[in-house]
């Protein structure tokens, strides 16, 4: 591409009010990462010179997001233009007249645009016959409360007006502002400085500088995209909607490259969820941020997976949940209402039912029988469990960490073990089987007694 520079400022300083919420609205998530984050990672494909990100104040959770990109603080709220103006302090040499640069300006608060749409608007704009303003624009099934772009008989942006400051007529309209413009520097700067607040809600609207180019006779044009993918998420039901687009996205994706989902609708992906081959998930599991998965991997349904890596041929579930830290090694089974965290299961190892394996390490081919728990926590600190390879530990087993189990080792069902036990012994720790013959049917001889002799008192009371 061209020599030309790119800036490209992101407005996430908005409050969200109708988010109703006390997190700030770019910071709520969809598929497992803020929607600031989805932006962020859209413009980095870009490869920007310079990226700045307008905040509120008071958003140190905001700011933090937005690392390592240049901050500005927007201390009074006054619109989308104003936003532009105030990150215009921070992006030196793309402003002056004669400057070789462009200026892109997108929202936080519409994480679906893929980078191709933006490379596409780049790539307009800096063909010869390149306008020097571009919008993105789209036709959604309700236009609702979008502005509505007005184009000239050319097929030119004559202007763009907000819903709230909209006439009937212009209400009619069904082409909306997507909110993301591309154009010139020097002149996007030298506009913005001509927005008043002389409208329905007292702000400085950024898209009014279409207006004003095209009242200058400027080249000013809209790309289109779909709804889908330019949607503003300003409440939950927003964000919901958001969220199945990128659902959607995401399982199709997983899918093309060789992913099995029986039941695409109820599974749930994070934008970062790594796959192999050959992978088969059954209906209703969800997988948070940070999980690995290879090849000829089964999560069974209704498991909950985050934070882990799942090696070659390894069957997950039914119900398990996987939380961070969890490390399954090839063929590993981890079965149904097992928890893991923070743990390593070796190569073929198993896990199948009703456990929970914290801070513990499990060797190659050892098994975990039903019911073993891990105490890992003493309510001060955690402490590790290790296990080593093809270990056999019996169903019901408290493992007080920190401890470890030799290669080998046998330990019998319902130990509560405190301490080490060596390579291929067979501890117990149970109190001792005491016998008495037909004990029980004396008992049992002895109770009846008691409950007659009862009975026959109570009798003769109510006779008496
Ligand atoms: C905006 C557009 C509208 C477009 C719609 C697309 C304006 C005036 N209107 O409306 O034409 O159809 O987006 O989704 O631009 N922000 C700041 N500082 C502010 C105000 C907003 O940083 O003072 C940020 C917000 O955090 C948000 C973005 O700018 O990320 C858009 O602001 P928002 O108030 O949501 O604008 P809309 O009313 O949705
Ligand atoms: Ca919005």
């Amino acid at each position: 591409m061209s020599a030309r520079k790119l800036a490209v400022i992101v407005l996430a300083a908005g409050q969200g009010t109708r988010m109703k919420s006390k997190l700030p609205k770019v910071l709520h998530g969809l598929a497992g990462k803020s929607m600031l984050a989805h932006v962020l990672s859209g413009v980095e494909q870009l490869s920007p010179d310079q990226v700045v990100v307008v905040v509120g104040p008071d958003a140190p959770a905001v700011e933090k997001a937005a690392a390592p990109h240049r901050v500005v603080v927007q201390h009074d709220r006054l619109g989308t233009g104003h936003a532009v103006r105030e990150a215009f302090s921070a992006l030196a040499g793309f402003c002056d007249a004669g400057d070789q640069a462009d200026i892109l300006v997108i929202f936080g608060d519409t994480p679906l645009i893929r980078s191709a749409t933006f490379e596409k608007m780049v790539a307009r704009r800096r063909a010869a016959d390149g306008p020097v303003l571009l919008g993105l624009a789209f036709r959604p099934k309700d236009a609702g409360r979008y502005g509505r772009v007005r184009l000239d008989a050319q097929g030119r942006v004559a202007g763009i007006v907000e819903f709230a400051d909209a006439s009937d007529a212009e209400k009619a309209i069904d082409l909306c502002n997507a909110g993301i413009l591309l154009g010139d520097g020097p002149t996007v700067c030298r506009l913005i400085h001509q927005l008043d607040n002389n409208n329905a809600q007292g702000e400085y609207y950024l898209p009014v500088i279409f207006d004003f180019a095209y009242a200058e006779g400027l080249d000013t044009r809209a790309v289109e995209a779909s709804e889908e993918e330019v949607m503003g998420v300003n409440s939950r039901q927003e964000l919901a909607a958001a969220e199945q687009v990128l659902q959607q996205r995401l399982r199709n994706e997983a899918m093309a490259q060789g992913v099995t989902l029986i039941d695409p609708a109820s599974t749930w992906l994070s934008t970062d969820t790594v796959f192999g081959r050959d992978i088969i998930i059954e209906p209703s599991v969800f997988i948070g941020p940070g999980v690995t998965i290879a090849d000829d991997v089964t999560l069974k349904a209704f498991s909950h997976i985050e934070g882990a890596n799942i090696a070659e041929g390894a069957v997950i579930g039914p119900y398990a949940r996987l939380r961070p830290g969890t490390e399954i090694k090839a063929g590993g089974k981890v079965g149904n209402f097992v928890e893991t965290k923070n743990a390593v299961l070796g190569e073929g190892a198993k896990v199948n039912h009703l456990s929970y394996i914290g801070d513990a390490e499990i060797g190659a081919r050892a098994n975990i029988g039903a019911g073993t728990i891990t105490c890992n926590y003493d309510g001060y600190n955690k402490w590790k469990t290790v296990i080593g390879e093809e270990a056999f530990i019996g169903s019901n087993t408290a493992l007080v960490a920190p401890v470890t189990v030799g290669a080998g080792a046998i330990v019998g069902a319902g130990s509560t073990l405190t301490k080490a036990v060596e390579k291929d012994a067979i501890a117990v720790v149970r109190g001792r089987l005491v016998e008495k013959a037909g004990g029980g049917a004396s008992f049992r001889a002895g109770r009846q007694k008691i409950k007659d002799q009862k009975t026959a008192e109570q009798n003769a009371e109510k006779k008496g």
